[in-house]
Order: structure tokens, then sequence, then C-alpha cells
């Protein structure tokens, strides 16, 4: 069961919209009610470490902001005769955090129900793709060079302190960034457990942890723009049957072809005159309420009373 909602979160979501989101920044204190530690603590990472069945690329290490090779700590294991060559091996990651790397977690959503349950509070609200990555970080480290993200994130911080440098400049693609260029930051900030902070995609950030571990949760959420809404749009009118003849595009007949295109052009135009932007409205929230990453289904546990239903009914 979902524990929060958005504006348990963030408050209204239609002000949040409206102000902020594909904006600006928004730095909310304390937004987290209870104990920030029951969507993910870092006991429930030690278990998932400990447990040897995660892997890559679940599972990443960066240390002085590059990658460390996986094959620094994982091994080649078999399971009931399948090989599995990248386990993770428990001391090698301890090793290496203790040496000052960052332990980051991919895909949590895909993991843990309870961080699934909190990425589907953001899928819900935006109609969109959600995901959860985690990052554990030493007391005085730095993960990642300063950089820009291709998705929008909400920084959730769950455990220690991290401090954040983010400047309000979005006018360049995404990857890494010279902050020499970039100037003072817009936001010069320790997080605590329980902040949220919002950067929309293009955000330039550095990060880098204080005297604690810091564990802090990314949701992503990836934008979809009105070139992929309406691409979804157009498969579905494009499953029309008169879209199913096949044409002989290099005809000598030239003339010939290009009417036959005209053709199609005027049948589309017609079924997208006749779309109702109510129900394709209604569509598009449902599909991408549903998308992988946050989408929900009761298989077993459904399965034990449907069979009692049918016994009984
Ligand atoms: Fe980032």
């Amino acid at each position: 069961m979902q524990r929060y909602s958005f504006e348990d979160l963030l408050g209204d979501a239609d002000f949040f919209a409206e102000e902020y989101f594909d904006k600006r920044p928004l730095l909310k204190r304390g937004a987290v009610p209870g104990d920030p530690q029951e969507i993910l603590s870092l006991t429930d990472l030690d278990d998932l470490v400990n447990l040897e069945a995660v892997r890559p690329p679940y599972i990443g290490i960066t240390k002085d902001g590059k990658p460390v090779d996986a094959k620094w700590f994982t091994r080649a294991t078999v399971v009931q005769g399948t090989l599995i060559p990248d386990a993770v091996v428990p001391e090698k990651v301890h090793e290496l955090f203790k040496s000052g790397a960052s332990v980051t977690w991919m895909s949590l959503n895909q993991i843990f129900p309870q961080v699934r349950d909190f990425c589907r509070v953001f899928s819900r609200t935006f109609a969109s793709r959600s995901d959860a990555v985690a990052f554990v970080t030493p007391p005085h480290s730095r993960g990642y060079e300063a950089h820009r993200d291709a998705v929008d994130v909400f920084v959730v911080q769950l455990a220690g302190q991290k401090h954040w440098q983010v400047w309000n400049d979005r006018y360049e693609g995404t990857g890494l960034c010279d902050t020499e260029k970039l100037g003072p930051p817009d936001f010069d900030v320790t997080l605590t457990a329980g902040d949220i902070f919002y950067l929309p995609y293009r955000t330039p950030h550095l990060v880098c942890t204080e005297s604690d571990v810091s564990l802090h949760l990314s949701i992503t959420v990836r934008p979809r723009l009105w070139r992929d809404l309406l691409m979804l749009t157009l498969h579905k009118l494009l499953d029309d049957p008169s879209f199913d003849d096949y044409p002989y595009l290099p005809s000598n007949d030239r003339r010939r072809v290009e009417l036959q295109l005209q053709e199609k052009f005027e049948s589309l135009q017609k079924l997208i005159g006749d779309m109702e932007a109510e129900s394709e409205v209604d569509r598009l929230i449902r599909i991408g309420r549903s998308m992988e990453g946050s989408s929900s289904s009761r298989i077993f546990g459904g399965a034990e009373r449907r069979s009692v239903h049918a016994q009984n009914p």
C-alpha cells in the first residue's frame, strides 16, 4: 500500500507543475513525514549486498569521480548449475567503501517493494516512467564530477547529510559541465534526512558528503514531451486498416505513387480530425501511469483469494 501522496511530500501537484516542473529547482526541507529510512535504510542495503544475489548494473561503484571496474567487487559463481559471472562480493564492496568509494544502486524500484511504492507516487503524479537510484557515499567524499542529468530528479535525503551546489541554468545539453563557466551556484545547501530537492532535467549539480555517511535516493522521472505523446497517438491511428497495403515506392509511375501518398495523408488527417481529445488524454495518462518501473499487479496474492472465491461462489 502506498504510504505517501505527492501532496504529503511537495504540496499541491498543480501548483508544483505551474511553478517548478520543467522550470526551476525546488528545495523542500523536512518534506518526508515520519522516518525517511522507512523508504530505504542503510540496513536494507547491507542486507541486499549480503544476499550476494545483486549484480551489476544494479550495483556500481565510483571512486574519485570515476567508475570502478566491476571485476574488483564481483566474482564468478555457480547457482544450481548455471554460471553467474558477476555475483557481488560483500567484503570487496565494504573494502572499497571504507577506502572512500561511493556505491550506487540502480533501479531499486525493481528490488524493494517499498521503493517501488515510493516511485509510484511520482509516476502517478506525472503519468510518466519513474525509477529510483540510491547513492551511499562515505564521509568527505565526492561521487561524481559536476554534471547535468537527462531526466527530472527528485533527490530524497534518507540518512546523513550531503552538500549540493546547484545552478539554475539549463541551456546546454547533458553530461559533465564546467562549473567555472557557470559562476556562483544558485543553491549552496546541505540536505539532511527528510529533505527533498527537485532538479529539472539538465540542471547542473555538484555534490559531496560532509562528516557522515550519506544515503540519498534519486527518483528519476522521464518527462514525456508532446513529441512522445503524439507518437503514441499516431501509432494508434496508424493501426487503421487503410494503411495496411504495401506500396511499391520506386515504381516508374512516380505520379501514381505520389497520389497514393497524398490519399494516405488525407486519411490520416481525417482520423486526426475525428479524435476526441478528452478520451485520448485519459488513455495517455493511463499509459504513463502503467509504464515499467512502478506498475503493480497481483498474481499470487490474488490467486489465493480467487481460488477461495471459485470454491465458494
Ligand atoms: Fe546527477
